[in-house]
């Protein structure tokens, strides 16, 4: 069965390593940045190019948070939910985000858009509730500001 990725990008990325061992971290990361998660067929044969069991590789994809092994969306919303940010009203946001994406914390839209999650508090208290839309951080958020930010966030105009 042919692989539904482009392999190409991963040729790409081990070029630029040494073909060992040492180099898994570095090339999960440069895989997670070019495919926006990790991919199995691309672990396979990240396995079998370093000499990696793959039992490792998805020892290592699991236990770090910045890999993903599900595609993600191009535009990532994290809405805080420490203390601060839950007594501000982080649960009516997230209750927001969900019925305008259709989506629930953990979850990607079906065209790849967004992506929701959750994060523990992100040591902006003072700023509570805080979301990060892609790599923006939104302070004093409003769940009824999140269509404007949602709308930017994917490169339409700003509407209501
Ligand atoms: S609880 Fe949300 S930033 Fe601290």
């Amino acid at each position: 069965m042919q692989p539904c990725v482009d392999m190409t990008l991963l040729d790409d990325i081990l070029a630029q390593y040494p073909h060992e061992e040492q180099s898994l971290i570095q090339v999960l990361q440069d895989v997670q940045r070019a495919y926006n998660y990790l991919p199995c067929e691309v672990l396979e044969k990240v396995a079998s190019e370093l000499k990696v069991p793959l039992a490792k590789v998805f020892s290592v994809s699991t236990f770090y948070k910045a890999f993903s092994l599900n595609p993600q969306g191009k535009v990532i919303i994290k809405v805080c939910t420490g203390t601060a940010c839950h007594i501000r009203g982080a649960t009516q946001i997230i209750d927001e985000v969900e019925r305008r994406l259709g989506i629930k914390p953990g979850e990607t839209t079906e065209d790849l858009g967004f992506t929701l999650h959750t994060v523990n508090c992100v040591g902006a208290c003072a700023m509570a509730p805080v979301v990060i839309v892609g790599d923006k951080y939104v302070g004093a958020a409003k769940a009824s500001d999140m269509h404007k930010y949602l709308t930017v966030a994917k490169g339409g105009d700003n509407e209501n």
